[in-house]
């Protein structure tokens, strides 16, 4: 029987609350089908391994994780750690040494979902982000003079690679091909003249090759405006890591709130695990509470599933949250309900 190898990294705050369900719906798709099954590793990495041991995680944990077929995160961040140190050292670890330079973003309004948008039809919101997740604004690169003195001064670089830039455009086009939608692609061409002039650039020496792809370029600013306005223009995106992160927070808002929002952190060519997790973070004032809405995490095991092949599954595991929002029976509060995260957890078992 297929067995998949799953490094599980619960981390702070409501990350463990939520993983714990979604590690339920993972392993019940696998009972069900009877092909295929998971076995899952948990790693106590995050914010409490650090105040006991001086690290994120093991010193060893890259190589550790190399030999998962894919990671299923919770979240990283914790008041009394600073958060840059948390997350570079684990989360953006992760997605750099494991080259993930995709992180793919749904932002698609479910039945039964609310949107806070006022004369929106529900197929209107359908879109997927393809987020550049390995350079961009996110690089890491720049320096600190001076520090603490009158005349310090902080330069943080923005590292727009032609490589790392056509590979994420080349594979938004591949995806806007093979689902037969248009492709946008947001960029600030007219402020930031050096880096997205280049990316504008490359977007439109790629669609040379794809000139069957209906596309269209937006400056970040109207883009973030016609989310809201006007949802339905917006089917395949591709962005820069920055606006990505941004745009992907606006687009949970306008498709049911933070508590359904998944992402995929992808090494397409797959020489890595790949890696997923909710787009949420840790969530501290809800957290410890058993309130948090597991259906973040739950879609980003459906996510999981797609990724091995089993797009059967990650299409059930959708339609039983679906079926769950649906029935406003069994909902967290920040869906205007009053179950706990288990609740939820076991109502879409239910379904499944
Ligand atoms: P957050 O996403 O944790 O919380 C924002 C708001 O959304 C809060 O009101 C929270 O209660 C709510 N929320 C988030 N997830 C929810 C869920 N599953 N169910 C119900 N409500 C939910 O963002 P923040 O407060 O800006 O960040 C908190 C910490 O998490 C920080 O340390 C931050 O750096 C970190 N963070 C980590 C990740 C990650 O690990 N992927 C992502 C974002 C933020
Ligand atoms: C996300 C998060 C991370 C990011 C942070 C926590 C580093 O906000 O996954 O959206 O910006 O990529
Ligand atoms: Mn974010």
């Amino acid at each position: 029987m297929e067995t998949y190898k799953i490094a599980v990294i619960p981390g702070d705050g409501v990350g463990p609350e939520v993983l714990t369900e979604g590690m339920k719906v993972l392993k019940k798709a696998a009972e069900l089908d009877g092909g295929f099954r998971f076995d899952d590793t948990w790693f106590p990495w995050g914010c409490k391994y650090y105040l006991e041991h001086g690290r994120m995680m093991d010193e060893n944990g890259i190589e550790i994780l190399k030999q998962y077929d894919a990671i299923y995160l919770g979240a990283v961040g914790y008041p009394g750690v600073p958060d840059h140190i948390s997350l570079w050292d684990l989360l953006l670890t992760i997605r750099k040494s494991f080259d993930q330079y995709i992180n793919l973003r749904p932002v698609v309004l479910l039945e039964g979902a609310e949107c806070p948008l006022k004369n929106v039809k529900r197929e209107d919101v359908n879109m997927t982000f393809v987020r550049e997740n390995s350079e961009g604004e996110y690089a890491g690169s720049g320096s600190w003079l001076y520090k603490g003195k009158p005349n310090e001064v902080v330069i943080q670089d923005g590292v727009f690679s032609r490589v790392g830039c056509e590979r994420v455009i080349r594979y938004a086009f591949e995806l806007a091909r093979k689902e037969k939608k248009s492709l946008t692609s947001i960029s600030k061409g007219n402020a930031l003249n050096y880096s997205m002039v280049f990316w504008d650039q490359i977007f439109k020496e790629v669609s040379q090759e794809y000139p069957d792809v209906e596309t269209h370029s937006y400056l970040v600013d109207a883009a973030s405006m016609f989310m809201v306005k006007d949802p339905k223009r917006f089917e395949i995106v591709v962005t820069s890591n920055l606006f990505g992160d941004i745009l992907t927070d606006l687009g949970a808002a306008i498709a049911g709130g933070m508590g359904l929002a998944a992402g995929a952190n992808l090494n397409p060519e797959r020489k890595y695990p790949s890696m997923f997790e909710p787009i949420h973070g840790s969530a501290p004032d809800i957290a410890g509470k058993g309130i948090a809405n597991p259906m973040a995490s739950v879609w980003a095991v459906s996510q999981m599933l797609d990724f091995f092949g089993h797009e059967d599954w990650g299409k059930r595991v959708l339609n039983a949250i679906e079926a769950v929002l649906t029935e406003k029976k069994t909902l967290t509060p920040d869906m205007g309900g009053r179950a706990s995260t288990k609740e939820v957890g076991e109502a879409i078992l239910g379904k499944l």
